[in-house]
């Protein structure tokens, strides 16, 4: 077996993995360190040998290596199926992922959140969500973000089951997030009168926990809120409504460009939004991608005239495995993370194999220093790693 590698940027994975090995039909790639695959990460990559021995792997987007790793593991397999055989390369010295820049960031100093979106509940699946809320309370982070489609059809049941979840099995943790276009009933009408036990209520009801939780809270009239942990601002943006529509009223983008405008270009902020914008989207094109906001250059143009702002959003259901990838960063620096589905997803894209696996559901962590940002997808069904979905990036 042989591998070159050609790479592009020290710590990122993006580049050409070109693969030689006769008598072997496909092969998988995987992070590794001294002679040893990375324990819970999956393949990174998956390709067809063609009958001369040959294959390629090709990388795109900004996903990073993994700190940890310095090698890369190949399982090739024989044509028959009857054996697989595993070869460690090393990954070239000048592109092995260091320390970012600064001090090293310790596990205590770092604010740590998980990030999920579109959960979609049902009355159906309530056994299948506050399974997921045990198990990520058992991860110890600062808190959850929801990036909406909290639930499926945005009726009064709904919400009192993910209430009664979150009562049940989150005690304790800080959870928040945004609405979905499916966080609002398609059609209004039967339920015009009862919009008190809808999303709106289901809000209100997050800020009150978050206060006695001892955590900042603060609505405006417009629909925004704002919180803050540690010395992070959170700040929701409610870009649903009724008749299953993305949209982002006047008034809540004056209340955004003012909060963005109170702490000035230091502050560190996370917005949390259904909806992601058609120049981030995972599938844009050259920035030109689909648009799913009413308002979306409006809000675009808000956002990018400040820094410092990593912008959560859900909706697409893309995978993170994708070859896009699920995360861009603007001239800005500003980070934009579509947060997948917690729903199993589809994906989309050209390539020749495709595990059943990479349209699992995912969660992300989020990991912030400093000096660093760490982004990493996990899969909702037995938290294995994504390596598709590892992103580290410096801070500002
Ligand atoms: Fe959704």
């Amino acid at each position: 077996m042989e591998l070159a590698i050609s790479l592009k940027r020290k710590g990122y994975a993006a580049g050409e993995y070109r693969f030689k090995g006769k008598g072997c039909i496909a092969a998988a790639f995987f992070w590794a360190k001294a002679g040893k695959r990375l324990e819970g990460w999956e393949a990174f990559g998956y390709i067809p040998v063609q009958a001369n021995g040959k294959g390629i792997l090709r990388m795109t987007g900004e996903r990073g290596i993994p700190r940890e790793a310095d090698q890369i593991c190949i399982r090739s397999i024989r044509p028959d199926f009857s054996k697989t055989e595993e070869k460690f390369f090393p990954i070239p010295e000048a592109f092995r992922p260091g320390r970012i820049q600064g001090t090293d960031i310790t596990e205590k100093e770092k604010i740590r959140f998980l990030v999920i979106s579109d959960l979609h509940l049902t009355l159906r699946r309530t056994g299948f969500i506050e399974n997921l809320w045990k198990r990520l309370k058992s991860r110890h982070f600062d808190g959850i973000l929801a990036a909406g489609d909290w639930v499926n059809d945005g009726i009064p049941e709904q919400f009192e089951a993910l209430k009664a979840g979150i009562k049940g099995c989150l005690e304790g943790v800080f959870i928040t997030g945004t609405a979905g276009n499916h966080d609002y009933p398609e059609k209004p009408i039967p339920y015009a009168g009862s919009e008190i036990s809808g999303y709106p209520m289901f809000q209100d009801w997050l800020g009150l926990r978050a206060g006695d939780l001892g955590v900042e809270w603060e609505t405006d009239p417009s629909g925004i809120y704002r919180t803050r942990i540690k010395n992070l601002e959170i700040i929701g943006v409610n870009g649903a409504a009724h008749w299953r529509r993305l949209t982002l009223g006047e008034e809540q983008l004056h209340a955004l460009e003012r909060l963005l405008e109170e702490g000035g270009e230091s502050r560190r902020r996370l917005i949390i939004c259904h909806g992601p914008l058609a120049a981030f989207t995972p599938r844009n094109r050259n920035g030109k991608g689909k648009i799913y906001l009413d308002r979306d250059r409006e809000l675009c143009r808000v956002l990018e005239n400040h820094k410092n702002i990593i912008f959560l959003s859900g909706h697409t259901h893309f995978s993170p495995n994708m070859p896009e990838g699920s995360v861009r960063r603007s001239a800005q620096g500003n980070i934009y993370l579509d947060a997948g589905s917690i729903c199993t997803m589809e994906v989309k894209g050209r390539e020749e194999l495709i595990p059943g696996s990479w349209t699992e559901g995912v969660y992300f962590e989020l990991k912030m220093g400093e000096d660093e940002i760490e982004i990493l997808a996990r899969s909702v069904a037995d938290d294995r790693i994504f390596p598709r979905g590892y992103y580290r990036f410096p801070l500002d």
